[in-house]
Parts: structure tokens; sequence; C-alpha cells
């Protein structure tokens, strides 16, 4: 495991970020320790013409040995969706990524239309289109462990007289299944997502966790039917640490080390960074607001030998005040700092967006609507598919960033 090589501190700091969490339900965002107050609008400079798209994001981070992607959807042709077969989003993803994510199609709620089928349809037109494109493919997820997130057969499933056994059955079919169907092409799996509740830091428990007496015991097994497939592969541990909380990130900490201690083959964290503002303040203020708890807490995680990973980010504009202009100036800001924190880490060598462009981002139809009733901007494209100041944020962090070694 290389070193970590932090880079010198960095005029950009990085903040109080705060995920809205992907998990069960609408969770409502936590508030950043540095004020819950209704954002005001705040003063940002000035920002720079919206660039051209020139160069490719891709190019510059693969300069530094790092990958750049973006999730990606599954559509019928001609349908207004951030779908591969739609030419407008395709192009975005072949000019700026080279490894993509099905943003759904390789869940359970799209693979197992119910106990004892698999359909791996969508998946395996989207894996084509990538390897016509000669992009990488990793997937997402092979267990979710939020019961809101189950295929609804799994929600009142009866385990039977021996429920471990079964759930045991069922885990190690699924992952044995799906990872040797893709074994040859897909090597970076997010084995389990987000199993950490975040108001307690204990493991989330509902039916299926019941089943093991609520313990961790069918997410070990997840990953080494995983590592049983993909003796090399890159098995992730995919959480959003709710950065407002120390409790939520402490859990996930707290399931890091179980997973060395029982000796669990899980290779890297997947920081989803769903960030967004839930404070006020100037962006650069907010960058500012917690980076030391942030470093302290990713020094534990390479510490205990886990390699980084960002695998779904955006920038969460709902409460952010200003003028267009602004709301790009800031979310270019406060990405810019979450990204100058973690390209610091050697041990993070990808870097994936939760899609391409704001017309389609789940973010448009997650919790209310923005009072002023514009779209959200979290993604690299606007709604017209032109290139934002964010957009340029992802090339200047990476030239900015050091050779992964
Ligand atoms: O495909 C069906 C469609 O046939 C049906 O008509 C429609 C209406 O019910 O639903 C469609 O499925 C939806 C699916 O997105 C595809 O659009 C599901 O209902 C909807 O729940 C699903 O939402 C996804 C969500 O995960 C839950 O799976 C979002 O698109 C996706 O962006 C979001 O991504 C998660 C990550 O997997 C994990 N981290 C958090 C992140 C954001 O929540």
């Amino acid at each position: 495991m290389a070193k970590m090589t932090r880079r010198a501190s960095l005029g950009v700091g990085l903040g109080a970020l705060v995920t809205a969490c992907g998990g069960g339900g609408t969770p409502t965002p936590t508030p950043s320790p540095i004020g819950t107050a209704t954002p005001r609008p705040t003063p940002s400079p000035t920002p720079t013409p919206t660039p051209t798209a020139t160069g490719s994001i891709a190019a510059a981070a693969a300069a530094k040995n790092i990958k750049f992607g973006s999730a990606f959807a599954w559509s019928t042709a001609g349908a207004n969706a951030g779908s591969f077969a739609n030419p407008q989003y395709a192009a975005l993803l072949e000019r700026d990524c080279n490894i993509l994510v099905p943003e759904n199609e390789l869940k359970w709620e799209s693979i197992r239309p119910s106990a004892t089928q698999f359909d791996f349809t969508r998946a395996d037109d989207m894996l084509a289109y990538a390897q016509r494109q000669n992009m990488e493919m990793r997937g997402h997820t092979l267990l979710w462990y939020v019961e809101e997130r189950f295929p609804g057969w799994q929600r009142t499933y009866d385990y039977g007289t021996n429920p471990r056994a079964e759930a045991e059955r069922l885990i190690r079919e699924h992952v044995t299944q799906v990872a040797s169907r893709y074994a040859s092409s897909i090597t970076s799996w997010d084995v389990v997502n987000e199993a950490v509740e975040p108001s307690t830091g204990g493991l989330r428990q509902h039916s299926l966790s019941a089943t093991v007496g609520n313990d961790p015991s069918l997410l070990d097994l997840a990953f080494r039917s995983a590592r049983d497939v993909l003796p090399t592969g890159e098995l992730v541990y995919n959480d959003f640490m709710d950065w407002g909380s120390t409790t939520h990130r402490n859990g996930v900490l707290d399931l890091l080390r179980g997973f060395r201690n029982r000796n669990v083959p899980v290779d890297t964290l997947g920081i989803q960074a769903h960030i967004g503002f839930f404070s006020n303040g100037t962006a650069q203020s907010i960058v500012d607001a917690q980076r030391p708890a942030m470093e302290a807490w990713l020094d534990q995680v390479v510490a205990l030998g886990y390699r980084l990973k960002i695998t779904e980010m955006d920038v969460n504009d709902r409460n952010r005040a200003g003028t267009i202009a602004q709301r790009d100036a800031d979310c270019a800001t406060y990405a810019r700092g979450w990204l100058d924190m973690l390209l610091a880490y050697n041990e993070l060598d990808e870097v994936l967006v939760w899609g391409m462009a704001d017309r389609y981002s789940w973010l448009q139809n997650f919790g209310t609507p923005r009072a002023d009733g514009t779209a959200l901007r979290p993604t690299p494209y606007d709604n017209d598919f032109a290139p934002k100041p964010l957009r340029q944020t992802y090339i200047d962090a990476f030239n900015a960033a050091s050779v992964r070694t």
C-alpha cells in the first residue's frame, strides 16, 4: 500500500460537507456543525466565463494516473435520459470519461425480479456500450444494506426455519452469480453500500440483518464471496459519510476496523461525495470549516490500509441563494476544496461523478425543490448540456494533483 502522501496544506481547504444519503426514504440532510441557519445569499467573486468544452476531464486525470468517469443509465433509443442511448448525453461521456458505472442497473432492484430470477439485459447493454467506447465499467452494488432498497419480494421474504442459513445462501448466490458473470470485465465493485445507520453509527437493522442477529456476518460473507470470484479485484465498501455528524462517519470507521480485525477482504473505501450547501457563509468559508476533522478521519482510514475512491460526486446547491453564476461559482469552489483535500491522498486514483448533466441528476427529484423553482446545478454540464465552471474545476483539480505512484 503506497504511503499516504498528503500534499502540503493547500490554499483551498475543505469544509463541512454534508451529504444527502441515498439510502432509504427521503432523509433530510444533516446540518453542518457550523450552523444550521437558513443560508443567506453570499457574495461570490464574479466567475470566469463558462469554459468551452475544451480538452477532456479524463485526459487531465489520466495525466496523473487517475481515472475519471460518471454514472450512466439504460434507456430506449431517443429517450430523454442520462443514457448512452441519448446521443447528447453519450457525447459528454465520450468526451470526458474513461470509466462508467450503472446508476441503477446492477442493483438488486434491477436485476432480481424474484428470488429465483436474474435479469442482466440492461446491464449487458451498458457494458457493451462501455467496451465499444474502450471505457471501463465498475459495479454498483452487490449488497445495498438498506431495506428500502431491497426489491419488493425481498422485503417480505420468508427466511424459513433457519434464517441465517437461508440469508447466507441468498447473499452468496447473488454475489457469486453477478460477480462471475462480469468477472472478465468488471473488476471493481461496491460490494456493500451504506450499511451504517447515520443516527447511531451502528449497523443498519432490518429483516435481512435480523436473520443473523444484526451482526456483520452477511457483510463479511458478501466480501468473501466476491473475493472468491475476483481474487485480484477491487472490493469496495461504499458510503456517504455524513460529514455534518461524527456519529455516522465514526460508525463507518468502526466498520472498517472490524473488517480488518476479522480479516475480511475489503480493499477500498468508496466515498460517495454527495456534497452540498447546508450551512451559511461563503463557499470558501464553508470549505475550510472542517478540514482538520475530515483529514484526521481519512488519515485513520488509510492507516488501516484502505485505498480511497470518490464514487458518486455531485454538489447539491438546493439551499444556495444567488444568481446562477454565483451558484455555479460556489459549487466550483466547494467541489475544489473537496477534490484538493482527497486528491492529496496517493491512495485515491479514481473519481466518478453521479451524472454528467444537471438535467438527469437524481437530486432534481430528491427532497424539496428550490424556493426559486430553478433546477439544481450539481454536475459538470447544465440542463442544456453546456459546460459549467464545475466541469473546469475537475480539470483544474486534476492538473493540480500529484501523479499517483
Ligand atoms: O426504472 C423504474 C421505472 O420503470 C418506473 O416507471 C419508475 C417509477 O417508479 O421507477 C424507475 O426506477 C427508479 C430508478 O431510480 C431508475 O430511475 C426507482 O424508482 C428509483 O428509486 C431509483 O432511484 C435511484 C436511487 O439510487 C435508488 O436506487 C436513483 O436514480 C440513483 O441516483 C440513486 O443512487 C444512489 C446510489 O445508488 C447509492 N448512493 C446514493 C445515490 C443517491 O441516492
